[in-house]
């Protein structure tokens, strides 16, 4: 590994390694979308390369698709596969019940759909992104062009009765220009600080005219790997009350890094 890689790139490669030990040969993947889900990518092509491993990708954005691509993985598309055995992720936050935000990435429609239509979600984590409560990271909501102001009134509206302790809604701009996600619409980001009742509240989002989907994944990811900079990985599992810390081989082939230079 380059000794340059700062703590928290280390920790997302470690988690990263530690969770594609989790494919076997013959699976449909899901292909996660952010900077921890991309070293997911790299560790992944480089089990394809040594071990000659025949997996299929779903990726979850372009970005992805285009990482995954350059590295080699066969991929497809949902509607081809319609099922997935696994899927790695990263995640913003996750609680102690692996509940989780995501969406920082502008990918949480499509990570969502694709977490959801997978036997298994495993999220990918540096120990920063661990909480207690859900909130202090901005919830991403992804809404559709048309009348954004007007969803946008009615969400703030929605939020007033749900147990949060901030109400602030802002509109995600790319420059000077609204964020337009893979599926052409915008992302609202609300700055909650707490929320109470998660279930609760992505229930109550998803009924809002405009809104597609939020960035709230409750009871879809099976396992967390955390990763620390020493080289430690965390594993949880949620469905077997599982806990284990492995040491993961620090020494990935150069090849892991080079479509970093
Ligand atoms: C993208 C996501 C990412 O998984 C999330 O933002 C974490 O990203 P990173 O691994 O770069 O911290 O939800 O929509």
């Amino acid at each position: 590994m380059p000794a340059d890689l700062n703590p928290i790139d280390k920790a997302k490669f470690i988690a990263a390694k530690r969770a594609v030990e989790f494919v076997e040969d013959g699976m449909k993947l899901g292909l996660g979308t952010g900077s921890t889900a991309a070293w997911m990518v790299r560790c992944l092509a480089e089990r394809i390369r040594e071990e000659g491993l025949r997996v299929v990708g779903v990726p979850t954005s372009s970005r992805t698709a285009e990482l995954a691509a350059s590295l080699g993985i066969r991929l497809s598309t949902l509607d081809d596969v319609k099922w997935l055995d696994l899927t790695i992720d990263g995640a913003d936050e996750f609680d102690p019940n692996l509940n989780l935000i995501k969406g920082g990435g502008a990918a949480l429609l499509q990570e969502k759909i694709v977490a959801t239509a997978s036997d298994q979600m495993i999220v990918i984590a540096d120990a920063a992104k661990e909480v207690v409560q859900l909130g202090a990271f901005p919830l991403p909501v992804e809404v559709i062009p048309f009348g954004w102001q007007t969803t946008k009134a009615l969400v703030e509206e929605t939020l007033v009765s749900m147990d949060v302790l901030g109400r602030d809604v802002t509109l995600r701009m790319n420059g000077d220009k609204p964020l337009v996600t893979d599926e052409a619409n915008y992302i609202l980001d609300l700055h909650l600080n707490r929320i109470g009742n998660a279930r609760q509240l992505a229930l109550v989002l998803n009924q809002i005219p405009g809104v597609v989907e939020n960035g709230l994944f409750i009871d879809i990811c099976d396992i967390v790997v955390i990763g620390h900079a020493d080289g430690r990985a965390s594993v949880r599992d949620i469905n077997t009350g599982r806990v284990e810390d492995d040491r993961v081989d620090f020494a990935p082939s150069d090849n892991i890094f080079a479509d970093l230079e």
